[in-house]
């Protein structure tokens, strides 16, 4: 055809005809799809994903297009993450909208399999990460991070990518990831994004939908007490205990339980009493209402997550 005979719209009256994505459901079929844009020579990049996608995921989806030419992002409510007493029936699910939110992205395949895919008959394969998955939310949530690694792992070997990204805000989550990659050989960049956050600063996270108006002005606390403490930590503060103590003391007011607020060492996640290195993670989880929420700051190296106490 032609293209003098073809007038050209103005850009501003032409659709986004991107064509609609078809989540794959098969584990097969998604690995077909994998090996044919490796065959053609396409780097593979993956964002593991639970769904209910809000703009933090959609972050990890656009480095992850900076970094592969062959985005999958996979929608998976994972039920070995989940314990007995959890979330796992009520967590939010929304097929439909977690790909309209992704169309626009130019993702090239969406992986939304259902639990008898990942957990056939019979399989009886659990991956465990030792010392990083043991404390924080590893104490608490004993087996999470175990469902955790092992989804991941399997969708890894799905998959095959030459890079995934995850988020900051499951900082020890990160962690487990970086580490079983490494002790198991998977030849896999493993991509940290800082916590995207609300402009109040409350950290994005799907759990965030199950807050009332209340709940949701009382959470941003989590936020005033990492700020504070990331404050206190830039003026000179270097004991732990005092550290803590400080992002407490606002969450105290309003949640209904502190699961922990500890300062921890940022690559093993070792407890430490007198900071004397440039950077410590210092990680929050408590319950407002009842929903629970986590949040982190890596003090010396994030801002403080409410702008108002950044300085
Ligand atoms: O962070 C999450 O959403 C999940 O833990 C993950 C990594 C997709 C595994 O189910």
């Amino acid at each position: 055809m032609s293209s003098s005979s073809t007038p050209t719209p103005t850009p501003s009256l032409t659709p986004t005809l991107t064509p609609s994505l078809t989540p794959l459901a098969c584990g097969a079929e998604l690995r077909k799809a994998c090996d044919a844009a490796r065959r053609r020579g396409e780097r593979v990049g993956f964002v593991p994903t639970m769904g209910a996608l809000h703009a933090g995921h959609l972050a990890l989806v656009r480095e992850a297009k900076t970094r592969g030419s062959f985005v999958v992002v996979s929608i998976f409510v994972n039920p070995t993450q989940f314990g007995p007493n959890e979330d796992l029936t009520l967590y939010p699910r929304d097929l439909a909208s977690d790909l309209a939110r992704l169309e626009p992205l130019g993702v090239s395949a969406v992986f939304a399999p259902q639990p008898a895919e990942i957990y056939e008959a019979g399989e009886d394969t659990r991956v465990h990460v030792g010392r990083v998955a043991e404390p924080l939310c590893g104490s608490i949530r004993r087996g999470h991070f175990d469902g955790v690694a092992t989804v991941v792992a399997k969708l890894f070997n799905l998959v095959g990518p030459s890079v995934a990204v995850f988020g900051q805000k499951d900082y020890q989550q990160l962690l487990v990831i970086r580490r079983m990659a490494r002790d198991l050989f998977a030849p896999i960049e493993i991509v940290g994004l800082p916590t995207v956050r609300e402009p109040d600063g409350l950290a994005m996270s799907s759990r965030n939908a199950f807050l009332s108006p209340d709940e949701r002005s009382r959470a941003l606390a989590v936020a005033r007490g990492l700020s504070r403490a990331a404050v206190a930590f830039a003026s000179g503060e270097r004991r732990a205990r005092v550290l803590e103590a400080t992002a407490r003391e606002p969450i105290e007011r309003v949640a209904s339980s502190i699961d922990y607020a500890d300062v921890r060492d940022a690559d093993t996640l070792a407890a430490i009493e007198d900071l004397t290195g440039p950077r410590a993670l210092l990680a929050v989880a408590c319950r407002i209402g009842a929903t629970r929420l986590i949040d982190n700051v890596v003090l010396g190296v994030d801002a403080p997550p409410l702008a108002a106490l950044a300085g």
